[in-house]
């Protein structure tokens, strides 16, 4: 059941660019005047040093080809995505330079994005199967964000010509995603296995309320899917019940269902989905396309 909050801001109050939504006020930049708040528009902050031992070189690529190794990069599990942290946000999506992040100018710009990617197994096997299209991962936590981005460097190191469609940014999607896209830039959002904050009050910080699908319609193009994935029935519940009732989606097909090349390894590959697989645990899937137009 969506929280009053929800129900008071949600799509009857303006649907996707409507009042309401954050879409509506245009892209969010920062609050100044808080220590440890970012400036919209600012350049990358530079990370402290990796730890020694934290990356492990690997046979005759030289310095470039090291593959983090995730024990090094652990980090508390949850963190509150209301609390304001210490990102560097661009002002909007035109003052973003992407090219940092995908070098190759050719495969255009992003379309698919793994909220929360955790360790990135998901992001790597978008890249792999869709190698003309640009992923990114976008992650809350600096270690483990910096994980994924010692990952591609690794990846792509070791296989030249291959992983350049994908990178990862450390940022807060439930308060900057707006930020970084244009209207209908988007063809695909994963949330796979979101954080499930299961006590009442933490609902709100929940990735998946009819707010934020707001703003995820808003940056999907017409046909753009949003795929959701938990191993907790009541989160899963909830997920559907916000995608139902919000008016800009509906639900895949069964066909569609069928026929979805990346559905098969959304448990596989991620590494959360690995972990429920492995202790046999059911996962709870909801895939939803964006309408092109309201009923
Ligand atoms: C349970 S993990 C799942 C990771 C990955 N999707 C997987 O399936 O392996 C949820 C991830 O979402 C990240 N996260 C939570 N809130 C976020 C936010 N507001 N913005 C970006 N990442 C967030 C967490 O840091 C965590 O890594």
């Amino acid at each position: 059941m969506a929280t009053a909050a929800e129900e008071g801001a949600g799509p009857g109050a303006g649907g996707p660019g409507g009042k309401g939504s954050a879409a509506a006020g245009g892209p969010r930049g920062k609050k100044k005047g808080k220590r440890g708040r970012g400036k919209p528009g600012a350049g990358p902050k530079s990370r402290p040093p990796l730890p020694e031992g934290a990356v492990k070189r690997l046979g005759g690529h030289g310095e470039a080809s090291r593959m983090p190794q995730k024990k090094y990069f652990r980090q508390r599990a949850h963190c509150n995505p209301l609390s304001d942290g210490c990102f560097d946000v661009p002002a909007g999506p035109a003052a973003m330079d992407w090219r940092q992040h995908f070098p190759d100018e050719a495969l255009g710009e992003v379309k698919f994005v793994d909220l929360g990617c955790g360790f990135g197994g998901l992001l790597v096997k978008l890249g792999e199967l869709y190698p003309g299209k640009c992923s990114l991962g976008m992650e809350i936590r600096d270690k483990v964000s910096a994980y994924v981005m010692e990952r591609v460097k690794a990846l792509r190191a070791e296989n030249p010509g291959r992983y350049r469609n994908i990178a990862c940014l450390r940022t807060n999607s439930m308060k900057y995603f707006v930020n970084y896209f244009r209207k209908g830039q988007l063809e695909k959002i994963f949330i796979m296995f979101p954080d499930p904050h299961f006590k009442t009050k933490n609902h709100v910080r929940r990735i998946v309320s009819i707010n934020l699908l707001t703003e995820y319609a808003y940056l999907l193009a017409p046909g753009g899917v949003v795929y959701t994935m938990t191993d907790v029935e009541e989160l899963g519940e909830w997920m559907r019940d916000k995608l139902e009732r919000h008016p800009w989606f509906e639900e895949y097909t069964e066909r569609e269902y069928a026929d979805d090349l990346v559905i098969p390894y959304l448990t596989e590959t991620s590494e959360e989905g690995q972990k429920v697989a492995r202790n046999g645990g059911k996962t709870h899937m909801s895939v939803f396309r964006r309408r092109a137009a309201l009923r």
